[in-house]
Formats: structure tokens, sequence, C-alpha cells
């Protein structure tokens, strides 16, 4: 299912850089660049759609805004897969999106340092986890990772590019870049009809433009499981 008529409507951005209003015209502007299911390989050969944008963040409380956003338009079974170095605010994100899904504390949410799976409770459950410290990207099946990724809660795993290869094909992907002290770009790549309609949703809340598509980024040594940990082929990533 989507998130159709889950979100609890149109709030005020102060803080969103470019003030543009939630008003129908703004999704006229179409902000979201889409690429349709067949563009990559031909008609018929199973690519899902995708649709990207970019979000200019001037502060902490512009990214804060972004997340309470996206939190409200999310599905049972979504995957936000956030990537972006130390500090660039991969976890005040998450935070964010929990606050949008409702949670009571969102203060609770914080760089998970002893487990690397945490649960909570909001809307639709929230499972949070950061891959920083996996060795490879098998340990998140022994984790029982595929519970929470196919389950009906919500999915937001940091350092996903460590991860990529257990990532499902469909999910939104938001890279995080430090353009300054308080300054932050989100990318976001929406992989999946269900994450496109969300972007475009978002697009009418918050200020996105277009931009390129990029696939999820996968370096680095932990994205290549070792052979004997025998990581289920049909999760590869579709590039
Ligand atoms: N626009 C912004 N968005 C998010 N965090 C910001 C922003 N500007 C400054 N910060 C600071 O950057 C840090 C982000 O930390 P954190 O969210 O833990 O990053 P990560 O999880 O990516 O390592 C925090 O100290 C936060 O106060
Ligand atoms: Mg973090």
């Amino acid at each position: 299912m989507t998130a159709s008529g889950q979100g609890r409507g149109t709030t005020s951005h102060p803080h969103a850089a470019g003030g543009a209003d939630a008003a129908p015209d703004a999704r006229a502007a179409t902000p979201v660049a889409q690429e349709p299911a067949s563009t990559a390989g031909g008609p018929g050969d199973g690519t899902p759609p995708r649709a990207t944008a970019t979000a200019v963040l001037t502060d902490e409380a512009a990214t804060a805004e972004l997340g309470r956003q996206l939190g409200e338009l999310l599905f049972p079974g979504a995957v936000i897969a956030l990537t972006g170095e130390l500090g660039a605010g991969k976890t005040a994100l998450c935070r964010a999106i929990a606050e949008g899904l409702g949670i009571a504390d969102p203060a609770a949410v914080t760089s998970p340092t002893f487990v690397l799976i945490q649960e909570y409770a909001a809307r639709l459950p929230i499972y949070h986890c950061d891959a920083y410290r996996l060795r490879h990207a098998a340990e998140l099946w022994e984790l029982g990772i595929d519970e929470y990724l196919f389950g009906d809660g919500v999915c937001l795993i940091e350092w996903a590019d460590r991860v990529a290869a257990v990532l499902p094909p469909e999910h939104l992907h938001i890279a995080l870049v430090i353009r300054g002290l308080q300054r932050r770009e989100a990318r976001l790549t929406a992989v999946g009809q269900a994450y496109v309609a969300v972007l475009e949703r978002l697009a009418a809340v918050f200020p996105l433009s277009p931009r390129a598509t990029e696939p999820l980024a996968q370096s680095g040594p932990l994205t290549q499981a070792p052979p004997e940990q025998n990581v289920p082929a049909a999760t590869a990533p579709p590039q």
C-alpha cells in the first residue's frame, strides 16, 4: 500500500530553503526528475521507475523539517537508505523522520552504539540501523535484517552504501553532502513506484529541485560480502 491518506496534512515550513508553498502550483513546477520504468534497459526489463530531487538544507532546522515531512509520508515496509560522511546529518535526519512518524520522544533516536539495530514505536514501527561498525554486509543477514526490511515497519539505514548489496532494489536513497558548517545538500533518489510517489508528495510540501539520476554508491570492501556468506543473489542491487 501507499501512504495515501496517512499524512497529517500540510504544515508550513519556515526553515525550508526557497520558501515555496505547498500549493498545487508547487507541484506544477515538477521539481522531481522522473525516469519511467523502462528507461534503463528497454520496455519490460523490470527496471523500477526512478525519480530524483535535491534539497538545499540551510541549517539543522531545515533538515528537521525535511525529515518530519518525509516521515509523515512513509508507508509500511518503507526502506530509507542514508549515506554521507560522519557528521553529515544522517542521525539528525532519522530523528526528524521518526518525529514525522509520530514517535513520542524524538530525542531517543541517537546513533546506535551498542546495538546495530534499534527499534522505536511510532505510527509505524521504526527500525534504525547504523551499518558503520559492520564488518561485512552479510552481517545484516545474521542480524535478521530481512525481517525488518520486509516487515510492516520503516527501516532507516545509516551508511547504507556499506550494505548496498543486501538492500531491496526498491528504496529511497538520501545522500547528505556537507556544504558548510550548517549547510547540507540532500540528494534524493526514489527507486520504485511507491517511493516515486512519496518523492512527488514530498515535493508538494518541501522545496525540491530536479537532479540527474545517481545510483546508490557502492564503495569500500564492506559492500562485497565474502562468498561463504552466501548473500542471496536476488538482493543484488540493480546496477
Ligand atoms: N543542516 C544540518 N543538518 C543536520 N545536521 C547539522 C546541520 N548543520 C549542522 N549540523 C550538525 O551536524 C551534526 C550531524 O550529526 P549526525 O546527525 O550525528 O551526523 P551523522 O549521523 O551523519 O554522522 C550535528 O552535530 C548537527 O548539529
Ligand atoms: Mg549517525
